[in-house]
Parts: structure tokens; C-alpha cells; sequence
């Protein structure tokens, strides 16, 4: 059988990503082929190296205002690689339509948050304000929109009375884990049926 192929795009620690490269063993029908980062200081680029995987970096910084030429720079090491999924894992920045368009069905994100709530940043202080019971994560397939596309796979964790941003945060994040292993799979299995955790 021949394996699909899967980056990895992170931006920090990259706890998502190592759940995603451990979870590729065995009879999964996916393994990773590049982990990239636009930080060279990434948490994450280590731990995948350990793994063996190969790993890459393109700093935005030098790039700033110029969303395009990033990219341009960018796209080089995940076309090298060849891979038939590319996974956003934290990855922080916010890609064009263009370079999206070139991944179109084939790239899938994961947010903090009970889509179509909370796009965004802050999502784990904004579920507390709004007083929600309930809140959670997403994986869903990546669109020109931020944030947005169909989604693949969502986790719902308890919003508790004692809960700061920060304890809610390691409650998702921890269903995180599951969740996008198990979304990915199915996704690489061709099975569109959506995950429900929690
Ligand atoms: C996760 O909460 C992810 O959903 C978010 O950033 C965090 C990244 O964590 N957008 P990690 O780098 O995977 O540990």
C-alpha cells in the first residue's frame, strides 16, 4: 500500500503536531513528510526531528508586509515534499486565498472553538464572557476564509464555574489530541463522515 503523504505547517510547542505524527504508525493509511514552521525557534521542529521526520523553516519576519512573497518562499519545502494533505497544526499565520487554492481539499485545520463560534484569536476568554456551558474544538477543511469550510470533526469539553482561560484551554487542548488524529484518519481514508468527541 502506498501511503499518503502529510505536512505539517506549526508556529510553536506543536503538541498537535506530535499527536498527529504518533498517531501515523502501523496500518494508518498516512505518514508525515515535512514538518515546516515559520519560526526557526519552534518548539515543534525539535520533537519532529526526533521523530525523524524532516523539517523545515521560513521565517515571516524578514517578509513583513508582504504576505505574498512569504508565501511564495513558503510553498517551496511543502511542494518539494509532495504531500497529499497538508494539516495546519498552530500554525499562526494567515495564508492568502491564492496559496490556500493551491491545497484546495486537502488541507485541514484545527481551532480552539465550537465552529462557527469564535473565529479568531482568544477563543477560550471569549467562550468564559459569553458564559457558555459548553466549548470545545474543531477540524475542518481550509478555505479562502479564515477559520471557515466544512467541518470535519468537533470536540466539546464542560465550561466549569472555577474555569480561567487558561484551564479551559488545557481542557481543549487535551481533546485537541484526539480529535484531529482521529479526523485526519478518516480524511486519509476518504471518509467524510464527521467526528464527534465529547
Ligand atoms: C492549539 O490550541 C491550536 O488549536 C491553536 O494553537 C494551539 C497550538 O498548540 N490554534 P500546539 O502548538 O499544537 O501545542
Amino acid at each position: 500500500m502506498s501511503h499518503k503523504r502529510v505536512a505539517i505547517l506549526i508556529s510553536g510547542g506543536g503538541s498537535n503536531m506530535v499527536a498527529l505524527l504518533d498517531s501515523m504508525v502501523g496500518d494508518h493509511p498516512a505518514r508525515p513528510c515535512l514538518v515546516l514552521s515559520n519560526d526557526e525557534h519552534a518548539g515543534g521542529l525539535k520533537k519532529a526531528a526526533e521523530r525523524g521526520v524532516a523539517t523545515a523553516w521560513v521565517d515571516h519576519r524578514p517578509f513583513k508586509g508582504n504576505r505574498t512573497a512569504f508565501e511564495a518562499e513558503l510553498i517551496k519545502p511543502i511542494l518539494e515534499a509532495k504531500p497529499d494533505i497538508v494539516c495546519l497544526a498552530g500554525f499562526m499565520r494567515v495564508l492568502t486565498g491564492d496559496f490556500v487554492s493551491h491545497f484546495q481539499g486537502r488541507m485541514l485545520n484545527i481551532h480552539p472553538s465550537l465552529l462557527p463560534k469564535y473565529k479568531g484569536l482568544n477563543t477560550h476568554a471569549r467562550a468564559l464572557e459569553a458564559g457558555d456551558a459548553e466549548h470545545g474544538c474543531s477540524v475542518h477543511e481550509v478555505t479562502a476564509a479564515l477559520d471557515d469550510g466544512p467541518i470535519l470533526g468537533q470536540a466539546r469539553v464542560p465550561v466549569l464555574e472555577e474555569d480561567t482561560p487558561e484551564t479551559l484551554a488545557a481542557r481543549v487542548l487535551t481533546q485537541e489530541h484526539l480529535l484531529y488524529p482521529a479526523v485526519l484518519r478518516r480524511f486519509a481514508e476518504k471518509n467524510s463522515t464527521p467526528v464527534h468527541l465529547g
